[in-house]
């Protein structure tokens, strides 16, 4: 291996997720989500828009499976919508929404491409909302029991799961601040929702453990280093405030089986919790959530600075002067991915480490010759592949490296207007067209290294996207 080169067992892929891809809202007995249910509230998107044909995945799976093929993958991050499966969220299974998954893994593995799904990326069934959703207890068990209606079916054919993709997004921004489904604002639920995702995740890994021989089980957190503005006490306690809540706060009972003492004390501090003790936690939790796992995901996209205000409280330093930012308005921060990869490798030592996320939101217009040259995105892609291999070179268990995402898609709360694909979606068609970053991750993917290959516009290449020679 070069300083540039990764392992050869190093596992190349992309990663899409069922609510941002799949469509076919009233399709194959599908039940509705908290995201339909959101995304019909009047203002809650962006653009007003919905997921209820995204990028007609439901439909089109097949060519996703050839453009996968034709990338040359090993591997795809995927996420199963409970509600296919279960359409009130427990009891009745629905039969198409498991043979639609069974098909796609099928198509996966005849491909030569290793399936690694997602349980719950974030569209958990309505009919779970109206209990309580992840505010209430009862959605632990439910958790279990979808799970396990999944591993029997699929399990045969599946070996590495993730259970649960970014709790820190699904308690924060959808029950702290509402900006995600179900769009809830209240602080205290948003701790006792971070509780049964990990304990959810805990749960679940014991089942996938029983029903799937030589199963690999592990969770994706979305990792953001928090950085002082200055060297003030000030701004080093708002930093460590921030990494409190975003990072160890999940990293923490994962890895040690413990709440981290200083998060809780903040959060004592504003009012979310009235002691020490966490009510929501129960006798045998922390040892259930804090079970070894195979390997943990990373998804990473940026860092953030934080200061302490006039008012004495930590914030986020919106714009560091001199630095790049993306459509999402996210800093370039390559060496946070670096950092990241050997703080998590130091602390909490993980067996083995996915980047399970990682990528840019750029709106590129095609060319003259139809070529969306999204030079901005190779660059994006390139320099945190450079971070991580330096990671491996540093001795960081890296496995694996998902870019995000395959294709433009429904970008949550944004709507479609932050692009993050290697392949351009024309979402009145649905035509998929390879932008010039899929090229080129294509040829770091046959190279398995980076910086022997050219970006498409240096060489002179003047291709069309849609050839795909
Ligand atoms: C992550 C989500 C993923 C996608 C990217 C841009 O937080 O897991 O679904 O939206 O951000």
């Amino acid at each position: 291996m070069t300083g540039r080169a990764f392992p050869d067992s190093f596992l190349w892929g992309v990663a899409t997720s069922a609510p941002q891809i799949e469509g076919g809202r009233h399709e194959g007995g599908r039940g509705v989500s908290i995201w339909d249910r959101y995304t019909d509230t009047p203002g809650a998107i962006a653009d007003g828009t919905n997921a209820d044909v995204a990028c007609d995945h439901y439909h089109l799976w097949r060519d996703d499976l050839e453009l996968m093929s034709w990338l040359g993958l090993g591997a795809y991050r995927f996420s199963i919508a409970w509600p296919r499966i279960l359409p009130a969220g427990t009891g009745k299974i629905n039969v198409a929404g498991l043979d639609f998954y069974d098909a796609l893994v099928d198509g996966l593995l005849e491909a030569g491409i290793e399936p690694f799904p997602t349980l719950y990326h974030w569209d958990l069934p309505q009919a779970l909302q109206d209990l309580g959703g992840w505010g209430d207890r009862s959605v632990v068990d439910a958790f279990v029991d979808y799970t396990d209606v999944v591993t029997r079916r699929l399990g045969d054919r599946i070996r590495n799961w993730t259970t649960i993709n970014e709790p820190w997004c699904i308690a924060v921004l959808g029950h702290e601040e509402g900006h995600h489904a179900p769009g809830h604002k209240d602080p205290a639920e948003g701790l006792r929702v971070a509780h049964h995702l990990l304990l959810a995740h805990g749960r679940a890994a014991r089942v996938i453990r029983e029903r799937v021989p030589n199963a690999r089980v592990g969770i994706v957190h979305n990792h953001t280093p928090a950085h002082p503005a200055t060297d003030t006490v000030g701004d080093h306690d708002a930093a460590r405030w921030f990494d409190g809540f975003f990072n160890r706060w999940f990293l923490d009972p994962l890895f040690l089986g413990r709440y981290p003492a200083d998060a809780v004390a903040d959060r004592i501090a504003n009012g979310h919790l009235k002691g020490p003790e966490l009510p929501f936690v129960q006798p045998g939790d922390l040892a259930t959530i804090s079970a070894p796992l195979d390997f943990l995901g990373v998804n990473y996209y940026s860092r953030v600075v934080m200061r302490q205000n006039e008012a004495g409280e930590p914030e986020a330093v919106k714009a560091v002067s001199g630095q790049e930012f993306t459509d999402m308005g996210w800093e370039v921060h390559p060496e946070g991915l670096h950092e990241t990869l050997m703080h998590l490798h130091r602390e909490y030592a993980p067996k083995e480490i996915y980047i399970t996320e990682n990528g840019a939101a750029y709106d590129d217009l095609p060319g003259s010759v139809g070529r969306i040259d999204d030079v901005r995105r190779i660059e994006y892609l390139r320099s945190h592949l450079s971070a991580a291999c330096r990671a491996v070179a540093d001795g960081v268990p890296l496995a694996g490296y998902f870019a995000w995402s395959l294709l433009d898609n429904f970008e949550w709360a944004h709507g479609y207007q932050k692009k993050f694909g290697i392949v351009a979606v024309d979402f009145d068609t649905c035509r998929r067209t390879p932008k010039s970053s899929a090229h080129w991750y294509r040829d770091v993917v046959a190279a398995n290294a980076f910086d022997a290959v050219a970006t498409p516009s240096t060489r002179g290449d003047s291709r069309a996207n849609d050839s795909r020679d």
